[in-house]
């Protein structure tokens, strides 16, 4: 299996709850390598541009003034199959309906305030952790 970089987002319902240090200390006993970390407010013209391939969702403006409503950690993870694993540690995105364990059935209060977010796709991937990280910010 092919070793990963993944975008991962601690979202502000999580980071007012402060369990940032838990969510990292959750993902790297999972085994994978920690290779970026800010902390940082998106504007909500950010945050559009983000979730710009949600734009026609009735959700979309519910969830760009959620995430620029206050602080997120933004994280580039590393790992075998990370994409798809991390995504399955993260659980479903409502956490009502998450498995027991995963990261939005532990930190998420709903639909909309879900904990974490983390590319799903390569694709994905490669648009999310250039837009908040520079290859200088990206340490083996
Ligand atoms: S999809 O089709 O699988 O991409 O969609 P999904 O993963 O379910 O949701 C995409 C992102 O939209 C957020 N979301 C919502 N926000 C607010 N209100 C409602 N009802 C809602 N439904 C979904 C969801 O948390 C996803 O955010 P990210 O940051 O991508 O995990």
């Amino acid at each position: 299996m092919a070793v990963e970089r993944t975008l991962m987002l601690i979202k502000p319902d999580a980071v007012k709850k402060g369990v940032e240090g838990k969510i990292i200390a959750h993902v790297q006993e999972k085994g994978f390598k920690l290779v970026a970390l800010k902390k940082l407010r998106l504007t909500k013209e950010q945050a559009q541009q983000f979730y710009y391939v949600h734009k026609e969702r009735p959700f979309f403006e519910e969830l760009c003034e959620f995430m620029s409503s206050g602080p997120i950690v933004a994280m580039v993870w590393e790992g075998e199959n990370a994409i798809e694993e991390i995504r399955k540690i993260m659980g479903a995105t409502n956490p009502e309906e998450a498995e027991e364990g995963t990261l939005r059935k532990l930190y998420g209060t709903n639909i909309g305030e879900n904990a974490v977010h983390g590319s799903d796709s390569k694709e994905s991937a490669q648009f999310e952790i250039p837009f908040f990280f520079s290859r200088l910010e990206i340490v083996e």
